[in-house]
């Protein structure tokens, strides 16, 4: 590994599953016989994309993703959202989940959750398994949570940087020459 990254542990695995599994259980009550779609943002939310739907049970699920980016190479948002990769699924009438990594400045999300409406789902909620509310510059509010964290830059469980450590299977915050990232 690269001597100028170090990395500390925020979440554990064990905790991420135990998590996952909790979230699994609401949102399989909430939505029982509803058609839903599971929208993962790609590519942070894969890995919580494929843990969540192993911990639901729904009859009526479909699963897609799209692409969008926010980010340039760095660890700042660049405002601009750009959609890399749309949906070909039909909306009209369904209950769509967006299944994110983490939630910053809800930029990228407060623009989705129009875009999808707009499509005419019959609902729009959001699922974020990390959110970092102190970093907010839209009143976004996700409908499901998993941890909040502080104001650090985290890679590990799908989350990178440049590219980088999204395989680790821990939340860790990033450290380059000894600072945080
Ligand atoms: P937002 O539009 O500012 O809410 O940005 C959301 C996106 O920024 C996420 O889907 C991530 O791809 C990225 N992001 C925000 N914070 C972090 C972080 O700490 N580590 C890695 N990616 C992050
Ligand atoms: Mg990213």
């Amino acid at each position: 590994m690269d001597a100028r990254y170090s990395f500390e542990t925020l979440i554990s695995a064990e905790a991420l599953a135990a998590k996952v599994s909790e979230l699994g259980k609401q949102i399989t009550r909430d939505y029982r016989d509803k058609d839903t779609v599971f929208v993962g943002i790609l590519k942070g939310s894969f890995i919580f994309m494929s843990d969540l739907v192993r911990q639901v049970q729904l009859d009526k699920l479909e699963i897609c993703f799209m692409m969008v980016s926010s980010y340039g190479s760095g660890t700042r948002s660049s405002g601009n959202i750009i959609i890399k990769k749309d949906l070909e699924n039909d909306l009209e009438g369904k209950h769509v989940l967006i299944v994110e990594d983490i939630i910053d400045s809800g930029n990228t999300l407060t623009y989705l959750k129009k875009y999808l409406a707009n499509r005419r789902a019959a609902s729009v909620r959001v699922c974020t398994i990390l959110d970092k509310p102190s970093r907010r510059e839209t009143e976004l509010v996700p409908d499901y949570r998993g941890f909040e964290i502080p104001d650090a830059f985290v890679v590990g469980y799908g989350l990178d940087y440049d590219e980088r450590f999204r395989e680790l299977p821990e939340v860790c915050i990033l450290h380059l020459d000894g600072k945080q990232a």
